[in-house]
């Protein structure tokens, strides 16, 4: 037992590790703000060094201060792993539990090359969504997962694992939290620190609750509320799609590149603003873009060919965003469905690029000039506001697509932003995607999305449960079955998968058992390798975020995060296998508390 309780590097590791070769082509992470004092650099240090052996600590010091003084984290880059990461077939992967491997099979994948975005310092998506803090956790976690009987329980306090604690067969295996802070310390500028001292991580939503499944794990929620958009707002047919219409908005990255994917599947041309030119390359690669405009002309020019022949299309627009809307508003061109998908959750952290500079610049500003480099995105976003404003005023539905975009804007001192025109207590003028589409046509419904992967890694095995699933849906029974039927029908030719073999699918609680019982059988028959089945944090229930999805609740709750604790607390008490509750989720630190 005190063996399982007490491992450091020296028990995984005989000797110090040799520094890596970074591959050069890799997106890296921009310098996190770094405020610490001399003690609390100290305390930094000591906190990071607390992972590994007494005698490496003359050497790992003096490379752990470098990092922190250059990046603002301590990554410990030296017990990274060589070469690539990828969730392997769970076969691979070694365990007591088949919980305690699959979870492996998912932190590989979720620091994949081809799917994290900035892996050297594991994060996954969301600018600062990371699976651990650094790479001493990412060893302990993983032999810990390896020692785990099944009466034990992992617990991890942001990527910070306390042990194995003697649990129940039918108890979670690993139950974790990520940022979760006292209320008084529960602000950006306490989260900097706290995430510089080593005790606090950014878990996003499925980054640090390890399920993460590419951006398709968003394609189909996107793809469902661009499509209802236009039933409700553009006075689309139930049974027809978005063919002749134009959707605009911004980010290719890890989430928000799922929008030009599910822009195609609907039937729309549309128009994606993206900065970093190496992420247009990414998802032009993956064939989740069309084509790459020429500039503000050129990719209106294609979109509004595409419309006339109603043929659907992914304009990668490589600029920004604020760029693209201030020429359609000087070229009067008329937009249907507006968003935007920068991080804005991390605004004043490098996840919106000020109009004006490159994203080279902006990199550059960031870790030279956090000040400038403040004053511009407050700029940017007023002037984005402003255009947004007269495009809408055209008649052009615009909805935040739950980054936190209204409430950056409100932060940058336009409260007319506001409901009440005063403060953001009752919310915004526009609408979170949330609460006007996915909230009335299939959360109220009690549909939400849930994932599955095969962790054979087998494409027969992803086939065999596509089938399978769709045969559990009812089509005919309301419109949003038959969206769903169709959206797993074509899943395999849509070519979603990067990564391990997942799949997403929105459902209800009875769609969902009928599914997992059916798997339950395949498994059994060995007709397919194991498969695991994960809750979004987006489901019903699971997140309390007062401009997304508990955005105008009705009796005031808003200010609350009652709901979110119990899905967490509830799915620890009825078992499910891995648990997680993270502050901050979509749209920034303090903003939003989930659980799933
Ligand atoms: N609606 C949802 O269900 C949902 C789900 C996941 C994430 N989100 C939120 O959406 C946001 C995006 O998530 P992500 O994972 O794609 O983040 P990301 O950081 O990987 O991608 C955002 C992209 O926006 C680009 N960008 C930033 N400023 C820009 C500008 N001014 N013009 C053009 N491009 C610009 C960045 O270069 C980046 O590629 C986050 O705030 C996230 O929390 C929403």
């Amino acid at each position: 037992m005190m063996n399982e309780l007490y491992i450091d590097l020296g028990d995984i590791f005989a000797s110090l590790p040799e520094y890596p070769v970074f591959k050069e082509g890799i997106r890296r992470a921009p310098k996190r703000e770094f405020t610490l004092t001399k003690d609390e650099t100290e305390l930094a240090l000591k906190n990071a060094l607390r992972y590994v052996p007494q005698e490496w600590h003359n050497v790992l010091a003096p490379e752990f201060l470098n990092e922190l003084l250059t990046l603002g984290r301590i990554y410990g880059y030296r017990f990274r792993p060589t070469g690539e990461l990828m969730g392997h077939p769970i076969d691979e992967y070694e365990g007591k539990t088949i919980e305690g491997k699959a979870f492996q099979v998912m932190i590989d994948n979720n620091l994949d090359f081809e799917i994290a975005l900035y892996p050297y310092e594991l994060v996954t998506y969301g600018e600062t969504g990371r699976v651990l803090q650094n790479w001493m956790q990412y060893h302990l976690v993983k032999e810990y997962l390896k020692r785990m009987n099944d009466t034990q329980t992992l617990v991890l306090l942001s990527g910070h694992p306390l042990g194995l604690f003697a649990s129940k067969k039918d108890a979670p295996r690993v139950i974790l939290t990520n940022g979760l802070m006292i209320g008084q310390f529960n602000d950006a500028n306490n989260w900097n620190r706290a995430a510089a001292l080593g005790v606090a991580s950014y878990g996003q939503m499925t980054a640090g609750g390890w399920m993460y499944i590419g951006p398709q794990g968003i394609v189909h929620g996107t793809y469902s509320t661009l499509l209802n958009a236009g039933r409700s707002k553009l006075g689309i047919k139930e049974d027809k799609n978005l063919n002749g219409k134009l959707f605009v908005s911004s980010g290719l990255g890890g989430m928000s590149g799922a929008q030009g994917k599910a822009a195609i599947i609907s039937g729309a041309a549309s128009i994606i603003a993206e900065v970093d030119y190496s992420r247009i390359e990414t998802r032009y690669s993956q064939g989740w873009v069309t084509t790459i405009a020429k500039n503000e002309k050129d990719a209106f020019e294609q979109a509004h060919k595409a419309m006339e022949d109603n043929e659907p299309i992914a304009i990668a627009y490589h600029g920004n965003i604020v760029s693209l809307l201030e020429y359609a508003v000087k070229e009067n061109i008329y937009i249907d469905l507006l968003s935007d998908q920068t991080s804005c959750h991390a605004v004043y952290e490098g996840g919106y690029c000020p109009v004006g500079i490159s994203f080279e610049e902006r990199t550059q500003l960031l870790s030279s000039d956090k000040e400038t480099f403040i004053k511009l995105v407050n700029e940017g976003l007023v002037r984005h506001y402003k255009a947004i404003k007269e495009i809408t005023n055209k008649g052009t539905y615009f909805f935040d697509y739950g980054n936190s975009f209204m409430k950056a804007i409100y932060d940058a001192g336009v409260t007319e932003i506001c409901a009440n025109g005063r403060d953001d207590l009752d919310g915004f003028i526009w609408p979170s995607y949330v609460e006007d589409i996915m909230g009335p046509l299939l959360f109220d419904y009690g549909y939400g999305p849930f994932r599955w992967v095969c962790l054979s890694r087998s494409d027969e095995d992803l086939r065999k449960t596509d089938q399978a699933a769709m045969d559990a849906i009812d089509k005919n029974r309301r419109f949003q079955d038959l969206d769903n039927y169709n959206w797993i029908k074509d899943a395999e030719k849509n070519k979603l998968v990067v990564g391990t073999k997942a799949r997403i699918l929105y459902q209800d609680a009875y769609g969902r058992l009928k599914i997992a019982l059916k798997f339950n059988e395949m498994v059994r028959n060995k007709d397919v390798g194991p498969i695991m089945l994960g809750r979004d944090h987006h489901d019903t229930g699971g997140t309390d975020s007062p401009f997304r999805e508990t955005a105008n609740i009705k009796d005031g709750s808003n200010v609350m995060s009652e709901m979110a604790t119990h899905v967490a607390l509830g799915n620890a008490s009825r078992g499910m296998s891995l648990v997680a509750l993270h502050n901050g989720g979509g749209v920034g630190i303090s903003k939003a508390i989930n659980g799933g």
